[in-house]
């Protein structure tokens, strides 16, 4: 007999959204909240750069929804950018009043204000910060928070399998009514039920051989989604950030746009600049125009890197504006202070997702999606640096307010059976999970990467195929593990981005391809959407 869990609401995922959401609803429902490492092993936590808000008296909120359009290359939803732009700075009040120990300084008339920087795309300074360390200081104060509150349980260690709905009980109409969840300590997959489901599982770097993400971001959320029959939208637009350190021990760390904000110029290996040659805003430009000239620059001179420096300013300067970064690099033998950093681009933030509306709804009843599982409209083809956390706090909070008005109107939680372990063995051969993920990531980086040709798709549409039967029949035969469980989300990601990405013959914001290197509005200016039955 499996455990049975009950809640009110289920939140997978304890980064910004999953924390803020459980905070917000804590006072009327009983929350249980899901992690499958350690609680703070999540990409919030490694958020170097901030969060955009408008702050600034001087700067407005119609020139950020300015610059998230621009950036996001003609198909945002400008009623999902008008949203969370106008309340981000409800969300930053939010975040200091809970303890968040954001950076500040003194005004011209010496009130205290917090610290802006500039990221790339936008047109001033807006960037929220903790120093170099904003992630760290989110997580770690909302962590304190959720802590204390009596009405929240949180699960680390515990990875979801799947959603249960009603539909795969074979009732109608269908709902979300909990998750299979495997506890990673004891090797047990419990039932949790619950009236409400929140994914907030975050990205999906890993299913490309470099990333800047941390190993939990194996889209998982959007998998299990998808199995579920919920809408995705915008795969293929992959975020690759521009600047990751380059060291074969350093696992893409990442060196923050603010860097460049703050004045780093991108250099060849011989020294010269370069970025002024693709975009007038040359190192300030959107990122995908910078992974982009980096990426043709190394191919064209066969380079392994390039340099980004910014030993320009004081020491002085550099080492209190980015002191984790200085830092970090010192232990892999750098110096920020006086030298160039080797960087490269690496895979960074999806900006597609479950599809949502502006308050996380998902076209699954009882489930909602926040963070960088979702896709709201915000990011476009492109998202803007920093507006990432700025959607996970907005959506956490409006999606809080949805699921309470629906309190009065919940349904009744139905039986669900227990995880079936009878037909399963314990696997015979771990090897072929270890092969199948060093192929399929690096198959990714290879054909479907910054630069794509239609070939180079259809290539890795034929191998993901292959793998997804292979890892279909592993699954359905041996007891899971979850690296089985990560394996089979990773490849069905990978899935949805080539044939997102298949589907769009143009290049527009962080989609670029070969055999249509231009923008072609008159066909393919929407959001490129799969919904379940749909093989195309
Ligand atoms: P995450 O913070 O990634 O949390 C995901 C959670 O889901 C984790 O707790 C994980 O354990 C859990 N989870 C996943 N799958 C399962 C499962 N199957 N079962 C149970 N739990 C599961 N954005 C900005 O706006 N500004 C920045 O400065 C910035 N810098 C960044 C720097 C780095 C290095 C990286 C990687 C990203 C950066 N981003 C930045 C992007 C931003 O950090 C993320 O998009 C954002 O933090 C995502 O938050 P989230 O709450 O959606 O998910
Ligand atoms: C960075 O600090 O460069 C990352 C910012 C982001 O991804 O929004």
């Amino acid at each position: 007999m499996t455990q049975q869990k009950d809640y009110d609401v289920l939140v997978i995922g304890s980064g910004a959204a999953g924390l803020a959401l459980a905070l917000e609803l804590a006072d009327q429902l009983k929350v249980c909240v899901l992690a499958k490492a350690d609680l703070d092993e999540t990409n919030t936590r490694y958020a170097q750069g901030g969060v955009s808000a408008v702050m600034d008296p001087a700067d407005s909120v119609e020139s950020h929804i300015e610059d998230t359009l621009q950036a996001g290359a003609g198909i945002c939803h400008r009623p999902a950018v008008e949203h969370i732009v106008r309340h981000g700075k409800e969300a930053i009040d939010w975040l200091q009043s809970v303890g968040v120990p954001f950076t500040t300084t003194t005004d011209e008339r010496g009130a205290k204000v917090v610290h802006l920087t500039q990221e790339g795309g936008h047109s001033t300074r807006r960037v929220v910060h903790a120093d170099d360390a904003t992630g760290l200081a989110i997580e770690t104060t909302l962590l304190e928070r959720v802590k204390q509150h009596p009405n929240i349980e949180l699960l680390d260690w515990h990875i979801a399998i799947d959603l249960i709905t009603l539909g795969k009980l074979g009732t109608t109409p269908d709902r979300c009514v909990g998750a299979y969840v495997l506890d990673r300590r004891n090797s047990t997959v419990m039932t949790i039920r619950a009236s409400w489901c929140v994914l907030a599982t975050g990205g999906a770097g890993k299913v490309y051989l470099y990333t800047s993400n941390p190993d939990i971001a194996t889209g998982d959320g959007v998998a299990m989604a998808w199995r579920a029959g919920c809408a995705v939208a915008n795969m293929e637009f992959v975020q690759f950030h521009p600047t990751c350190l380059y060291h074969p021990k350093a696992k893409s760390f990442l060196v923050t746009e603010a860097l460049r904000g703050e004045g780093a110029r991108l250099l060849l290996p011989n020294g010269e600049p370069f970025m002024q040659r693709f975009d007038s805003r040359a190192e300030l430009a959107p990122r995908d125009i910078v992974a982009r000239a980096i990426d043709h620059e190394m191919k064209r001179l066969g380079a392994d890197c390039v340099y980004l420096d910014i030993s320009h300013k004081s020491p002085e300067f550099i080492l209190s504006h980015f002191p984790t970064i200085s830092q970090h690099c010192k232990t892999f033998g750098f110096d920020l202070t006086s030298e160039p950093l080797p960087v490269v681009p690496a895979a960074h933030y999806f900006c597609g997702g479950v599809l949502t509306d502006l308050a996380g709804r998902t076209s699954l009843p009882g489930l909602f999606a926040i963070g960088e599982v979702a896709c709201t409209g915000l990011h476009g083809a492109n998202r803007m640096a920093s507006n990432s956390l700025l959607e996970c706090l907005v959506t956490a909070r409006s999606a809080a307010g949805a699921i309470k008005s629906q309190i009065v109107a919940r349904p009744r939680l139905p039986t669900v059976p227990s995880w079936d372990e009878s037909q399963v063995t314990d696997a015979d051969e771990e090897v072929v999970v270890s092969h199948n993920w060093d192929e399929l990531r690096r198959f990714m980086w290879d054909y479907v990467g910054i630069v794509r040709t239609t070939k180079r798709l259809e290539r890795a549409r034929r191998r993901v195929h292959l793998l997804r039967n292979e890892i279909g029949e592993f699954y359905a035969n041996f007891r899971v593990t979850s690296d089985l469980i990560e394996l089979r989300n990773l490849v069905q990601v990978a899935e949805l981005v080539i044939r997102c990405a298949l589907k769009r013959k143009e290049s527009r914001g962080l989609h670029f391809t070969l055999d249509y290197p231009t923008v072609d509005d008159r066909n393919y200016q929407r959001d490129t959407i799969l919904r379940a039955g749909d093989f195309g």
